[in-house]
Parts: C-alpha cells; structure tokens; sequence
C-alpha cells in the first residue's frame, strides 16, 4: 500500500469536511446526499453518529481543535435525542452512539457522553426479545410483521461489549453475545453469502425464513449486508475471542472478495456482475476495515492484506472526491429498490473509507468500535 496516497487522501477528505461544516451547523447531513451535495437534517436518523465520528478521527488526524470542537458541540444534541426519544425505538445504537459519545468518553473522558451512551446501550437492552435470542431491529417491539433481526446489527453490539467492561455489568455482554449467536446461526447461508434480515415466530421463537429490505431480492446477496458480515463478525471477535468465528469470516469474506467486479467496488447487490447498475463504494469501504482489523487480530494471511490495500487503492484512485465536492466517497447506494440515495455520497461511506485511510496511516490507531 502507498502510505503517501493514503495520507493524501486523508488530506483531502479533511478539507473537504472543513469546508462543508458550515452548511450542517445546528443539524447534520442526511444519510446521502442529492445529486452530490448533503442536505442538512435534524439529528433523526440512524447515521448522524458518522458525520461525529468523522470529526473525531479528523481531530485525532490534524489535532485541530475546531474539528473537536464540532464534535463536542454534537453531544448534547445525542443526549437530547434520547431524552426526547427522538427516533431512537430501533436497534441502531451503536452506530449513533459509538461513534459520537462512547468515542468521546473514550478521547477525552467527557462523562456526559459516558452516560449518554450507556443511556444508548440499555436502550438497545430494551430490544432484545427472548423468544428468538435476538434484538428486534424495526418497529414496534413484539409486532410480528418486524419480529426480525437484521445483519447491520452485529456493529451494534460494541456498545454493549463496552457497557459491559464500564460498568461490570455482564448483562450487557450475555445479550450481545446471544444476539451474535443467533446472527451467526441464521443470516450466514451455506455457501457464505448472506441475507439482510431474518424472520423468528414471536410464540416460539424459531427462525422462520430469510428476507431482504435493502438488497434485490430474498436470495440475492445485498453487498452492504454482505460487508456488515466481513466488518461485523471481526468487530465480535475483538471482544469475544471465539476461535469458530474464524472459518465463518474468511468464507464470508472470501464470498465478498469473489463477487467484487474489476475495478473492486460492488456492485449494490451481487446479483449484478457488470452493466449499468449502480455500485455501492460503501461496502467496499466497510469490507475494507474488516479484513485491516481480522489482520490487525491475527486470523488472516497476508493474502488478505494485499486485497485490502488493492481495493482501497481503487477507492481512492477512482472512487474519493475532490477538495472541492461535497462528501468524500463517491459512487455509494443507500436503498436502489427503496429510490434512496443512488449513486450518491453517503454518510457511512464517507466515514468507513475515513476509517480505512486512518488504520493504514496510523497502524496503531484505536478505533471507537
Ligand atoms: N444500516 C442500514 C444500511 O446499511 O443501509
């Protein structure tokens, strides 16, 4: 890997969120931009916690204070979100709150932020349904038409690793570690690919049947939750240390790896190989950091390395924006089927492709996972 590409590209990504700050102060930016350019939004959505966790890793880069600045003038903002139980009845709070508050208790010791995340995760406690052993993703806790869980979540799960060591709480660790479970034993198929989402019957609480909600079809494999997978099991392993969740990465990742077109951005969905359709940089990004971490813990060859540096390379070659645009990754899909955020700048792609460059500038770099 070209260290001196990857500074620059961290160079520029930070311009490019110092000069765009001003367009998001008193909000966020939504989770994908419009023809190229964020609009701003309330803090309401599943994704402000990256546009915080791109200041913090900016701070941590350039060790200027307005980027730190930013980032702790978000934090009252997540605190009153959950005070006011603005959109927050759902399973995503480890993306919110990891990557604003726990990673500004982890930086600078700021209690505030300590407590509002541990505020997040027993609301992600509050989710876990025991018939099934899982954390309902969407909707209405026990309502049968979402009384599923969903890949996305296995990032999730930090927090309550976290919560778990802060607190000497087990509690926290013992439901993450079934929600892993349960992931592992139903999403995962046979030949590695993966499915969005999985139904359990709320009476029993067996598994019923895979289903998608983002990805082309219920057997097609969305190649974000396919990358969810690659990052996700890497990120438990961190905290578990489970020896069988070895064999399942390298398939999972060896299944990313093989439907990667060319150029090694996906495709959205890895029903397509070639064509028009839209590609998702993101979990190409996302994918990335999961095998920089799977090597970083020891459980993958140096094979796996190159391939991590031969896609981010492209990434940067020909998929990071200029200084001049108005997100940093290109060419990222939210929802194709859904009509969300197609071919756009995405939050999370901006912010795993930050991450990425900070792992192979800083090999030592601690993440807030
Ligand atoms: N976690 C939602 C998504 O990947 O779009």
């Amino acid at each position: 890997m070209d260290i001196d590409k990857a500074k620059a590209a961290l160079k520029t990504a930070a311009e490019i969120t110092e000069k765009n700050r001003h367009a998001f102060e008193g909000g966020f930016p939504a989770p994908a931009s419009e023809k190229g350019v964020y609009p701003k939004i309330e803090n309401d959505d599943w994704t402000a916690g990256f546009y915080t966790g791109l200041m913090w890793m900016f701070y941590e880069h350039t060790g200027r204070d307005l980027f730190r600045e930013t980032a702790e003038g978000h934090l009252i903002s997540f605190r009153d979100r959950l005070d006011r139980r603005v959109a927050v009845d759902h399973h995503d709070m480890g993306f919110i709150y990891g990557l604003s508050c726990e990673a500004a208790y982890k930086l600078t010791g700021n209690h505030l932020a300590k407590e509002t995340a541990l505020l997040a995760a027993d609301n992600l406690k509050g989710r876990f349904q025991e018939k099934g052993n899982f954390f309902q993703a969407w909707g209405q806790i026990g309502d049968r038409s979402e009384y599923r869980l969903i890949i996305d979540c296995l990032l999730n799960l930090p927090l309550l690793y976290w919560a778990a060591e802060v607190t000497g709480d087990p509690s926290y660790r013992e439901l993450a570690e079934k929600h892993f479970s349960t992931t592992r034993g139903t999403v995962i198929r046979e030949n590695f690919s993966t499915c969005h989402t999985y139904y359990f019957d709320p009476q029993t609480g067996a598994p019923l049947r895979g289903a998608t909600k983002q990805g082309y079809s219920d057997t097609s494999t969305w190649s974000r939750g396919q990358a969810w997978a690659v990052y996700g099991l890497m990120l438990n392993y961190i905290y578990l240390k489970d020896l069988s969740v070895i064999p399942q990465w390298k398939g999972v990742t060896d299944y990313f790896i093989a439907h990667l077109p060319g150029d090694f951005a996906a495709y959205w969905d890895f029903h397509f190989h070639d064509g028009p359709e839209p590609r998702d940089s993101s979990a190409s990004a996302i994918a990335v950091c999961g095998i920089l971490e799977a090597y970083r813990q020891g459980v993958c060859g140096k094979e796996y390395l190159e391939k991590a540096y031969a896609i981010l390379e492209s990434l940067i070659d020909n998929y990071a924006a200029k200084a001049e645009e108005g997100g940093i990754l290109k060419h990222s899909t939210y929802g194709r089927l859904l009509g969300e955020g197609i071919d756009e700048f995405t939050l999370w792609g901006d912010y795993f492709y930050t991450e990425a460059l900070m792992r192979i500038v800083y090999p030592e770099w601690k993440t807030y996972w």
